[in-house]
């Protein structure tokens, strides 16, 4: 692993997306809909749909500024008005890349609650090993993760500008 980041290919991401997909499924826990928070939680989502086939919804949320800074919050970038009210009443599969400081997580939960799912479970590629700036709501029961991590900043091939270099990297 060079330059003290992990390096993650997307046959890593395929693998880890089919192994919490059978988790979930032995977990007895059957989503209705997903909700991919984007960014990075559009391709897990996409991966985690050739496994259990349900539709997918996206949405934005921005805790980062252009130049790099927390805002304050996290801001909406993209939301589902069209179809909150398909969430009423539904299983929810609430997909993301990474669980790190969680304020993301925790904030996309509040609002999607707000619709009135009978439950919602939280899925991610990684869980960074660390205190976490907030705790999901108790709404929460069900958490799966592909991989716990030290707390080091995780490349994703999708960020890759050279995406043979980013794979050997994950291998070296
Ligand atoms: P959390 O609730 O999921 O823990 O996210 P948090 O607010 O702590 O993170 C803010 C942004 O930083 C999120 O991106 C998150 O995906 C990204 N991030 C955190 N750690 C890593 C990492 O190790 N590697 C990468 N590549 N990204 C990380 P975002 O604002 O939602 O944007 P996007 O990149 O998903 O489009
Ligand atoms: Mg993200």
């Amino acid at each position: 692993m060079s330059d003290n980041a992990l390096y993650v290919s997307y046959n890593t991401v395929h693998k880890l997306v089919k192994s919490l997909s059978e988790r979930l499924l032995a977990s007895g826990y059957d989503p209705e809909v997903i909700v991919a928070i984007g960014s990075g939680g559009f391709i897990p989502a996409r991966i985690m749909k050739t496994f259990i086939n349900r539709p997918i919804y996206a949405v934005g949320i921005s805790y980062y500024g252009v130049d790099n800074k927390h805002h304050e919050h996290p801001t909406k970038i993209q939301w589902i008005d069209e179809v909150q009210n398909q969430l009423r009443g539904k299983r929810v599969l609430l997909i993301d890349e990474v669980d790190d400081s969680r304020v993301t997580l925790a904030y996309c939960i509040g609002e999607l609650l707000k619709y009135e799912p009978e439950e919602i479970a939280v899925l991610v590629l990684h869980n960074k090993r660390k205190e976490k700036d907030v705790e999901f709501p108790p709404e929460i029961k069900r958490y799966f993760n592909g991989v716990e991590t030290d707390d080091v900043w995780i490349k994703y091939p999708w960020d890759a500008a050279d995406i043979e270099e980013h794979t050997a990297k994950e291998e070296a």
